[in-house]
This record gives C-alpha cells, sequence and structure tokens, in this order.
C-alpha cells in the first residue's frame, strides 16, 4: 500500500491518527468535536488581553530569530524605525552562519551598534539566548512554522513581547497554550499578518467602517499562490521544511491572509465571532507531478506521499450570520490572488484587480463593475487614514510587499513606543491560526461541520472599532 493511501485510511477511521510528528514533533491527534469545545471552553481563558495596553518603550530593543527570507525583510522594515530613534536591533539569531552574516551586513547600512550574533549552527536551541529581557523588549519569530508557539510561549515567560509570522500555531493545542502563556505573563503576541495593512485592504476596511458597503453578507478570500519551485528548490526554504507539511497535513494550511483582513471587515471578535466551518480540500495532482518530473531522485522517491489535496475550501458561518468562503492552494500554476471579495447591501468589492460595484438596487441596466473615475473617486474618498499618513514611508519601502510590510511593522513598533494596546491582539492571531487546524480536522472526518470554540471568554460580544483606525 502507498503511503499515501495509508494516510487517507488512517483518517477515514478517525481517532488515533498522528500527523506532522516527524518534523519536529509537533503531531497532530484527531479529537471529537465535543473535546475540542470543551478542552476550550474548560481552559479557563479570560480575554483579558483585549486592549492590553504595557507600559511605553521609548526605544524597543528588538531580537530577531530566523533570518531567511521573511526575517531579512522584516530586518529591512526596521530600518526606519532604527534611523528614528524608535528601535534597535539587539540581537539576531539564525541557524545558518551565513544568513547571520548577510543581517550583519544589511544592519550595518542603518545602525551603528552592531547587534548579537547567536549562532544556532551547532545547537538549534541557542534561539532561547535571544529571549533575554535583560537584553531585549520584543522578540519577531521568522523561523519554520514548528518553531513559532514554542519560541513565542518561551519568550512571554522571559518577560520579552512576541511578534510571531503566520501561522501563529498550527495545532489547537498550541493555539490554546499560547494563549493562556499571553494570559498569564500579560506580554504582548502579536501575529504579523501583513495583508491586514495592505492599501487595497484597508481602503475596502474604511468603506465598510463608513457604511458604502451596508450590511455585510459574504466574503471570498484565499491564499493562492504557486510555490511549488519554492517548496522543492533544496535552497529556498531551510531543509524544504515547507514542503514536509504537504507531506503530512491535508486541509489549509495557510489561513491568515486570506481571513484576517476578512475578519476585519466583518467585526470579528468586536461584535461578531467566527460560529463553525466546513472544510473539503479537492485530490492531489499538481505538487506530486512536479515532485516525480525533477531532476532530483529525493523528490521523485516522495512523490507518492503528498498528503495535502490541491485546492482546499472552507466555508465558515459567523455568529451574526454573515458567511465566508476561504481557499488554500499553493499546488495549482495560476497566478497568485487573495481573491478579497465583500459583498453587502450597499455595495460589493473583487480583488486582483480591485473593481467595486457600487449598489444601484434593483435595475435592469447595470450590472458592470465601477468605470475607471468612479472607482478612483472611491479611492481618494475612502483611503485609509493610517495609508495616508504613511505614504512618503510607505514609498520608500516599497521593497515590503508595496508597502504593507512597512506599515505593519511601524504600527507595532510605535504602539509600544507609546504604551498602547497593539492592532492585533493574541485572540485575532490564535484565531485566524485555529480556522487552519480545525479545517484538518474536518477533512479528516470527512467535511463535516466543526464548531469554531469561543477562545475570548464572551469578550468578542462587546462592539469595537477596530484599533488600526487609531492615528499614532
Ligand atoms: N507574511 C508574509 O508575507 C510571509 C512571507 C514569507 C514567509 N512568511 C512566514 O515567515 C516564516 C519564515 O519563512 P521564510 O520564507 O523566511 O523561510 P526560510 O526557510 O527562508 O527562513 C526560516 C529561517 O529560520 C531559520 N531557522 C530555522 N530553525 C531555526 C532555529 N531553531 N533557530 C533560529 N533560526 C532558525 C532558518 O535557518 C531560516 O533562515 C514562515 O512562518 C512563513 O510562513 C510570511
Amino acid at each position: 500500500m502507498r503511503r499515501k493511501d495509508f494516510l487517507k485510511l488512517g483518517a477515514l477511521f478517525g481517532g488515533g491518527v498522528f500527523s506532522g510528528a516527524s518534523f519536529g514533533g509537533t503531531g497532530k491527534k484527531r479529537v471529537s468535536e465535543a473535546s475540542i469545545s470543551d478542552t476550550i471552553s474548560n481552559a479557563g481563558l479570560e480575554g483579558s488581553m483585549f486592549d492590553y495596553a504595557d507600559a511605553p518603550i521609548e526605544k524597543v530593543k528588538v531580537a530577531m530569530v530566523g533570518l531567511g527570507n521573511r526575517g531579512s525583510t522584516l530586518t529591512e522594515m526596521l530600518s526606519w524605525l532604527v534611523k528614528n530613534g524608535h528601535a534597535e536591533i539587539v540581537s539576531i539569531c539564525d541557524v545558518q552562519p551565513a544568513f547571520l552574516d548577510r543581517a550583519e551586513a544589511r544592519i550595518a547600512k542603518f545602525q551603528s551598534a552592531v547587534p548579537r550574533r547567536i549562532d544556532g549552527s551547532s545547537d538549534e536551541n541557542e534561539w532561547k539566548k535571544a529571549c533575554n529581557s535583560e537584553e531585549a523588549d520584543l522578540v519577531i519569530i521568522a523561523t519554520p512554522w514548528r518553531w513559532h508557539a514554542p519560541m513565542a510561549m518561551y519568550a512571554m515567560e522571559q518577560g520579552l513581547h512576541v511578534a510571531t509570522e503566520v501561522p501563529i500555531a498550527y495545532t489547537i493545542d498550541q493555539n490554546l497554550e499560547l494563549l493562556k502563556t499571553a494570559e498569564r505573563t500579560k506580554r504582548h503576541c502579536i501575529m504579523l499578518e501583513n495583508c491586514c495593512y495592505n492599501g487595497e485592504e484597508l481602503f475596502v476596511l474604511n468603506m465598510v467602517k463608513e457604511g458604502a458597503f451596508g450590511e455585510l453578507t459574504h466574503a471570498e478570500c484565499a491564499y493562492i499562490h504557486d510555490l511549488r519551485q519554492l517548496l522543492i528548490d533544496e535552497n529556498y526554504y531551510h531543509n524544504r521544511w515547507r514542503l514536509q507539511h504537504h507531506l503530512e497535513r491535508d486541509g489549509n494550511l495557510y489561513t491568515t491572509h486570506g481571513l484576517g483582513p476578512v475578519c476585519m471587515y466583518m467585526d470579528i471578535l468586536r461584535g461578531d465571532n467566527l460560529s463553525h466551518l466546513v472544510s473539503m480540500s479537492s485530490n492531489e495532482a499538481a505538487l506530486s507531478k512536479a515532485l516525480r518530473e525533477s531532476d532530483d531522485t529525493y523528490l521523485n522517491s516522495i512523490a507518492d506521499n503528498v498528503k495535502c489535496g490541491d485546492v482546499n475550501t472552507t466555508l465558515i458561518k459567523t455568529e451574526q450570520g454573515k458567511s465566508i468562503m476561504l481557499q488554500f492552494d499553493v499546488h495549482t500554476g495560476r497566478p497568485y490572488n487573495r481573491l478579497n471579495k465583500l459583498c453587502g447591501s450597499g455595495a460589493t468589492h473583487y480583488g486582483y484587480p480591485s473593481r467595486l460595484y457600487k449598489d444601484h438596487g434593483p435595475t435592469w441596466d447595470w450590472h458592470r463593475w465601477q468605470d475607471e473615475a468612479g472607482y478612483k473617486e472611491a479611492q481618494e474618498q475612502f483611503a485609509h487614514p493610517m495609508w495616508r499618513k504613511l505614504q512618503a514611508q510607505i514609498s520608500e519601502n516599497e521593497q515590503g510587499h508595496g508597502g504593507m510590510d512597512f506599515v505593519m511593522i511601524y504600527r507595532l513598533i510605535r504602539a509600544l513606543n507609546q504604551g498602547v494596546s497593539l492592532d492585533l491582539n493574541v485572540y485575532d492571531g490564535v484565531l485566524w491560526s485555529l480556522v487552519g487546524a480545525l479545517s484538518e480536522e474536518s477533512v479528516a472526518r470527512g467535511n463535516e461541520k466543526v464548531i469554531i470554540p469561543d477562545i475570548t471568554n464572551g469578550a468578542w460580544k462587546t462592539p469595537r472599532v477596530h484599533p488600526v483606525f487609531r492615528e499614532f
């Protein structure tokens, strides 16, 4: 029996299937619906990190852990903040000395103080040295997924605030433990969901806030990005860590770029909440084909082991009745797309490219996207104040995904400088990541409905204006 078929059989028979264990002990156990909800309801979560503010930090001392593709960009995004005295990079850590060299050279261009070099090449746990509250206030984690939650929890225990790359965690247990740790230690733990800070998403969000969409009903969002070349390249992801997830898991493995902005549009955790989901994966074809056709004999040998279906579709219902269609596909050859579709009684938006439809009521003759002039007028009227304010700095930092990476890091550091709550709290990051873990549960149980438990102890019921509208 092929390994792929064996895993499928295991999933069919439900309980006791562990996956993921071979890449770092973050094994996942299929649990019953009741036990997911019970575990979370009985966990004693307080909701106490909602709107949590800590003492101001005049200059935020940053430890950077993981200096690969993403860690390099995030380091660059700090340069304006360092040059303006708002932050300093005090240590850098990676398990690849060449990446430490590269980071040192980059940082030297904008910071005179040389950061401490923590070389994890002979011990992958050296990163613990970066979690030293005498030296750093904040640790930024841009490592492979399996490290995010353990590093974040350890750093909070040591007294540091944490900003981690997406997803914040990918098992139900790790998501829960992160929440408990943040509530107990009273440390910020933010997931760096940069797409929440993109110009288009902020424009749509501002339109929602100003009432242009009327009553929201439905959204469609996604992470559609042909990653096959990056997944199989020997050097792109360290030890091909990301490919391994596709061999061992099936569901939506990367929920947050699509779901984060939609949750902001829909006031999720600020008056509404995600209620339940059903998730379905297609068969797998495109990644295994790439593996089979590669020149690399190792890749040929694992071609039959891909577990993750090419296209995962998850349907989510909110407590207030809205619906969300969330997709994940990093196997199929097609252009990048996050969909960014939003429907309301007053307007509709589709992304890629951004298009608007302003509702004209029942009519025989409309049914067309707004023309260029009308779209531009809306853009001028509804550009998000934050995006307007940071225009000059955004133009300087366009290499960070068109500016959104800079805006995200700016907002994080400036909030810490001023001792105000962060734009996104630990519940946001965990909820958007938890949907990934729950999608895997639904897929494994033949697309059954899975309840999305309340992780805020009821705090979500209080309507709040989203913190990204605060000016600073
Ligand atoms: N938000 C975005 O737009 C975006 C874009 C790309 C990647 N990401 C996220 O960033 C993270 C990193 O992805 P990447 O593309 O940079 O991968 P990568 O493999 O290029 O980088 C990971 C780095 O972590 C280092 N590392 C591994 N184990 C370590 C350890 N124990 N201690 C210290 N360093 C360790 C590796 O050597 C490598 O340099 C992932 O979580 C990914 O999902 C986010």
